[in-house]
């Protein structure tokens, strides 16, 4: 199974992006080959509203960036692996500005293809757990209810400013665990 993990957090050896990396490394274990993609490295911009990618046999997205290889992943893909930290009550920006690009997902042909794939979160919060959940809600809506994706499971890790912040937290390392089987068993059952 092609995987590819989306770190949507600045810090590339922050909370987010050790989570991640959990994932990836027991997914290879697995078997599985895990592309990672350190987001915030990349020179992208938002979706314009061209609305080229919605027309028949269009190349993906119209705005020849560095997100053009992401999007091009993300569509052959089995499963992506999205991660982000909340800021001021959201995900990132430059998470936002992905998932809106994402908008070429809904095209007539793409939209057939994205449905196939298995769609996991990895959300860090320096807030209590009870706090953003929406935020979880608001990536299901449009991953799993819109793109109807299959859920391979949601990890959020509360009260975290940073990775060693995780070390506190030991639980949430077997809880990517059980992300990590949920993703390779769904992904067996859909090859049966
Ligand atoms: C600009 C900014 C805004 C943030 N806003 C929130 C917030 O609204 N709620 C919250 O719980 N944590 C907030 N945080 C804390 C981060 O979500 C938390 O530290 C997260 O684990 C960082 O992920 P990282 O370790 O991958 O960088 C914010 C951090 C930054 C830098």
């Amino acid at each position: 199974m092609k995987v590819i993990a989306i770190n949507c957090s600045p810090r590339q050896k922050g909370s987010t992006a050790t989570l991640l990396h959990h994932l990836e490394k027991r997914l290879i274990e697995k078997g599985h080959d895990v592309e990672f993609v350190p987001l915030y490295d990349l020179q992208f911009k938002g979706c314009k509203a061209c609305q080229a990618c919605q027309k028949k046999g269009a190349p993906i997205c119209a705005i020849k960036d560095d997100l053009i290889p992401v999007l091009e992943a993300m569509e052959q893909a089995d499963a992506i692996i999205f991660g982000s930290p909340v800021y001021i009550g959201l995900v990132t920006g430059c998470a936002k500005s992905l998932i809106d690009r994402c908008y070429t997902f809904f095209g007539e042909e793409r939209s057939k293809i994205i449905k196939q794939k298995i769609f996991s979160d990895v959300i860090t919060q320096g807030g209590d757990i009870q706090y953003f959940e929406y935020v979880r809600e608001h990536l299901h809506t449009w991953f799993i209810e819109s793109f109807e994706m299959q859920s391979g499971g949601s990890l959020i890790a509360a009260g975290v400013s940073s990775a060693k912040d995780l070390k506190d937290q030991p639980e949430i390392f077997d809880k990517a665990d059980i992300i990590a089987d949920n993703i390779d068993k769904q992904y067996k059952k859909t090859v049966k």
